[in-house]
């Protein structure tokens, strides 16, 4: 099989796995266990928070684990006050968009952020809500999925921070693939996940700044610091923590890789007619490209690469199956039967050149056929 979808998830690292399996056989005390397997627990899932705080430059207790990008995004919505408004991204991951909505119903005051053609939030429309709403919070993610457009955080941060609102970035696609500092983006809070990094699924993190305030979503135990209770989930967390340690340590390696097939690929890509590549003139993630064929259905293309072994997105996983197109796209103002036609390609760290060649062969055969 050709993976090429690792944007949707990534396969768990042999020396991750490693890490954890003690945790699954052998040391499974509750990490709030007094005794010495409780202890070792703590020990161990404290290493992960510093490991975890190492990839986004912070101290710790600055380290909220979750079950993943989309607990970290909610618990990060939480922190709106409950008199304010907020601000969010049209193209935000559905983990942002979603609760954000039911914020709307419960009375909040929304507004939706829109995107240029390339799928960067427009300067205008982020001066507009800071002149006429005055949110408390604001949520533009760092990196998208679907397009892996890079937005231009750390100077949204900057204008915000100046007027006193809180922003939160879903740095979820982002982390690993390029340089994620929490500080240097000046953001207050920051989502992680382990499965897109080569960690285990249901692990995550919401990264804050102390002062922040947040409103627990779980509650019982007290377990991270109150605010999200809950027996940690110790092999996972391990599993993130390590990832997390190796993402920091081969981040120069693996985006250099990660560019070279890009290339090849877009070369490939562009040698086909009429395909159109989206927001190639927007900085964008080492590994990510979404295009679409003119008159091509996505959906069937998709799986007639997968009988041939072949496994792409035809835009974000939870947005695959329906008959739509990609609200991200939509939202760029890309043309809905273009839309419609959308493959996206999310290169990992185990393709390789000859993956590519074959890929970008086997994609041409299908696209002659339905000429
Ligand atoms: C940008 C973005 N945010 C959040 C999530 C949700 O993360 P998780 O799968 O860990 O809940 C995803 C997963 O697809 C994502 O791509």
């Amino acid at each position: 099989m050709i993976y090429l979808d690792h944007n949707a998830t990534t396969p768990v690292d042999s020396r991750v796995l490693e890490a954890m399996l003690p945790y699954l056989k052998n040391f499974y005390g509750n990490a709030s266990g007094l005794y010495k397997l409780g202890r070792l627990s703590r020990t161990t899932v404290d290493t992960a928070r510093q490991q975890v705080a190492g990839l986004v430059g912070v101290s710790a207790d600055q380290v909220i684990f979750t079950s993943g990008g989309t607990e970290a995004n909610n618990l990060a919505l939480t922190s709106l006050d409950p008199a304010a408004g907020l601000a969010v991204s049209a193209i935000e991951h559905p983990s942002i968009l979603e609760p954000a909505e039911r914020l709307h119903r419960q009375g909040h005051p929304l507004t939706i952020l829109g995107v240029d053609p390339d799928g960067l939030v427009r300067q205008n429309s982020l001066d507009e809500v800071i002149r006429s709403r005055k949110p408390a919070l604001v949520s533009i993610m760092l990196a998208n999925n679907e397009t892996g457009v890079i937005q231009d955080v750390a100077r949204h941060a900057e204008r915000l921070r100046a007027q006193n609102i809180v922003l939160h970035t879903d740095a979820v696609q982002a982390a690993g693939k390029i340089p994620v500092d929490f500080k240097a983006l000046g953001v207050q809070l920051l989502s992680l996940s382990s499965h897109k990094l080569y960690g285990p699924k249901g692990a995550g993190a919401l990264i804050f700044e102390k002062g922040v305030k947040l409103s627990p979503l779980l509650l019982g135990g007290g377990q991270e610091q109150n605010y999200r209770s809950g027996t940690e989930n110790v092999a996972a967390i391990v599993g993130f923590g390590k990832a997390a340690e190796l993402a920091k340590a081969e981040l120069a390696q693996r985006s250099e890789q990660l560019a070279g097939l890009k290339t090849r690929l877009e070369t490939g890509l562009r040698s086909i007619p009429g395909l159109h590549i989206f927001s190639q003139n927007a900085p964008r993630l080492p590994n990510t490209v979404q295009f679409g064929l003119p008159n091509v259905d996505g959906e069937m293309l998709l799986m007639k690469l997968d009988r041939q072994g072949i496994a792409v997105s035809s835009g974000s996983a939870c947005a695959s199956g329906g008959k739509e197109p990609s609200y991200v796209l939509t939202a760029m103002g890309v043309d809905p039967v273009l839309a419609r036609s959308a493959i996206r390609i999310s290169l990992g760290i185990s393709n390789t050149p000859e993956q590519i060649t074959r890929f970008i062969e086997i994609l041409q055969t299908l696209v002659n056929q339905e000429g």
